[in-house]
């Protein structure tokens, strides 16, 4: 099943690969982004580009009037530090511009709203590991804060006004395009220095675990969920889905695969813990397995010399 789609942050690292699995799936599709991060050459050549801020009456527009069947909000303000730092530019891109996309759906009478939110952060610091989603939700970051409250929008205004909505609580994505500058990137970061043979910095004893999902994996669960029949209840958790692999890999272990995938060897520095850091997070994936019929089909071998191909420039 396919239709017409307009993806948020469609020049952005994600957003670019989900806009290029729809078009694989014979989706005709409008990226928008405001190119803040994201880069114009990465927006695929068969989509429609739109140059507008998602607070912007231009996106407002571009989305009421655009006759969409479906809206991917993947655009947002996405490191931890700035929401800590600068909480009300957070709340501005992710909060204010995410309502005024679903406004914007609403009027447009879209059909569903797929959104990115974050199963590392919605959770707060959870006590089972795989976590579920219907795991209580206590963030401990303004960005996880508006994550959560994103979540609540959707569920709110899509029962106000008739539009489905879903949200995807990705874990750890990494893949090709991924900024190696950019605070969410670790893997990024160590395939870069790996290929630069510089030396790895572990921060504290890299025993935190995290859950590491392949980019392409995480688009084309987005695919799916822009069609799958999706439960509707009264909990935050019956629409969301957690995109990830199930698995728990150690900031130790990751160094030794990144460079065991690459046939290359660095030192390791260890430098001290960062303050307010989990210890660990794992998503349980059942759920997305059951209703999405979704797995992810990406080794972390091949993901990573993906990854390094596109550092090389072998690899899109
Ligand atoms: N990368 C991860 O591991 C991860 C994990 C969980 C959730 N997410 C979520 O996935 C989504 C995509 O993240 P990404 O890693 O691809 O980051 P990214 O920065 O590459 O993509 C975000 C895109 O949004 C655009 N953007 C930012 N502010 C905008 C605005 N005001 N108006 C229009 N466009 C704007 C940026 O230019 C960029 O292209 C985000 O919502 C992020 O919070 C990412």
């Amino acid at each position: 099943m396919s239709g017409s789609v307009l993806v948020t942050g469609g020049a952005g690292f994600i957003g670019s690969h989900i806009a290029e699995a729809y078009l694989a799936a014979g989706w005709s599709v409008t990226c928008l982004d405001d190119l803040s991060r994201g880069k114009r050459e990465q927006v695929p050549a068969d989509a429609t580009f739109i140059e507008a801020d998602v607070r912007s009456k231009e996106a407002f527009e571009a989305i009421a009037d655009g006759g969409f069947d479906v809206i991917n909000q993947q655009a947002a303000q996405i490191d931890v530090r700035v929401s800590v730092d600068e909480p009300a530019r957070d709340a501005s891109i992710n909060l204010v511009g995410f309502a005024n996309v679903l406004g914007a759906a609403a009027a447009g009478k879209v059909k569903r709203v797929v959104f990115a939110s974050s199963g590392g952060v919605v959770y707060g610091d959870p006590d089972v590991i795989p976590t579920p989603e219907p795991t209580a939700n206590l963030p401990i970051s303004p960005y996880g804060v508006s994550k959560l409250a994103g979540e609540h929008y959707l569920r709110v205004l899509g029962t106000l006004h008739g539009f489905e909505g879903v949200a995807m609580r990705y874990a750890n994505v990494y893949g090709p395009r991924q900024d190696p500058k950019s605070e969410a990137g670790v893997v990024s970061i160590f395939v870069s220095r790996i290929l630069e043979g510089k030396p790895l910095t572990i921060f504290g004893d890299g025993e935190q675990t995290r859950d590491y999902v392949f980019v392409r994996d995480v688009a084309r669960a987005n695919v799916l969920a822009s069609t799958a029949a999706v439960s509707r209840g009264d909990r935050l958790d019956v629409p969301a889905f957690n995109i990830a692999t199930g698995s728990e890999t150690s900031v130790n272990d990751l160094a030794r695969h990144v460079m065991q995938a690459l046939g290359r060897e660095v030192p390791v520095e260890h430098a001290p813990p960062r303050a307010g850091e989990l210890q660990r997070s794992c998503l349980d994936i059942s759920k997305a397995n059951r209703e999405l019929r979704w797995q992810p089909d990406v080794s972390f071998a091949e993901g990573l010399t993906a990854l390094a191909g596109w550092f090389e420039g072998t690899v899109r």
